[in-house]
């Protein structure tokens, strides 16, 4: 009943670290210089390389590190009898809705408008954005999106959001499926988007969706550069459409040194930091899930492998 740890981050021994603490006989190994994969039953993975979890014959349990899985689905040879799940995380809710509320109040208040003046040390008041008559619109409106948006209505905005499937929420109207997808749009004067990375997602952030945006409208990506056709983004910016937009996410990860996104005045690039896993704060989830498996309970956080989230 071990346990394999796949992952491209740096983080692996923190990882080992905080699992043994909770369960000191778990025998834990890093992949790629884990031996006994015979043995393995459980998978702790962040972006795994494709195909590895065949070298895996007793896996039953792929657990993300994160809260996105498309980076272990996309694996088309993952066997179907694997679950896999994803991490609902207190810490990572607080953090993203602290870099969420951290992009909105910035765009409203113009920060980066007077950054780039005060480098010129030009003294030129602009209007701001008011809290009450600005509508943030909310792409995906998950564990995360609900928080973010909850916190966003305490400082006086609008708040609104768009899903799959009927929420009910109180003070917050979330619109459902295609159909009411450009109503979405039409209300959304800061568009988030926080949705997870499917064949129906992939690239929604495209001159359509833009198209119908209020004028002036700023856009935040904290899901995955996959959502954000960049080309469009960037000409809608460019043709004065929209006002600019915060990525913490891209197609390539880091950013390519000569990408355009760095240099746009309007265009805020964080390094994929809204919000980070903590192996301290998480381990407790993987080993109760580890241990369930061992006992034959269901596992939590599982995600639909047809849904894809
Ligand atoms: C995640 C991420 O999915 O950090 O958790 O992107």
């Amino acid at each position: 009943m071990d346990l394999v740890i796949i992952s491209q981050k740096s983080n692996q021994e923190q990882w080992v670290e905080a699992l043994k603490a909770l369960e000191p006989t778990l025998k834990v190994s890093v992949y790629p210089h884990d031996t006994d994969r015979d043995e393995v039953v459980f998978a702790l993975a962040w972006h795994p390389p494709k195909g590895v979890f065949k070298n895996y014959p007793k896996l039953k349990c792929i657990a993300s590190t994160g809260a996105g899985v498309d980076h272990i689905l996309r694996d088309s040879e993952l066997p179907l009898d694997i679950e896999v799940t994803r991490v609902v995380d207190r810490n990572i809710t607080d953090d993203m809705t602290s870099y969420l509320v951290a992009q909105v109040m910035s765009q409203m208040r113009n920060v980066s408008h007077y950054k780039l003046l005060q480098t010129n040390t030009e003294w030129q008041p602009k209007r701001y954005l008011d809290n009450s008559t600005t509508c943030v619109g909310i792409m995906g409106y998950g564990e995360l999106g609900t928080d973010a948006g909850n916190k966003l209505k305490l400082l006086g905005l609008k708040v609104i959001g768009w899903a799959n499937s009927t929420k009910n929420i109180a003070g917050v109207k979330v619109f459902v499926g295609q159909a009411e997808f450009n109503e979405f749009l039409s209300k959304s004067d800061i568009l988030i988007c926080l949705l997870p990375l499917t064949s129906d997602t992939e690239n929604i952030l495209n001159k359509h969706t833009f198209s119908h945006l209020p004028a002036g409208a700023f856009i935040i990506n904290v899901a995955r550069g996959e959502h954000l056709v960049e080309d469009d983004l960037l000409a809608a910016i460019n043709e004065g459409k929209l006002s600019g937009a915060c990525l913490d996410v891209f197609r390539e990860e880091p950013l390519a040194k000569d990408h355009p996104f760095w240099h746009h005045p309007k265009v805020t690039v964080t390094p994929h930091v809204a919000s980070i896993t903590s192996p301290k704060s998480v381990a407790p989830q993987i080993i109760d899930n580890y241990r369930r498996l061992r006992n034959g309970e269901p596992l939590l956080n599982v995600v639909s492998r047809t849904k894809g989230y």
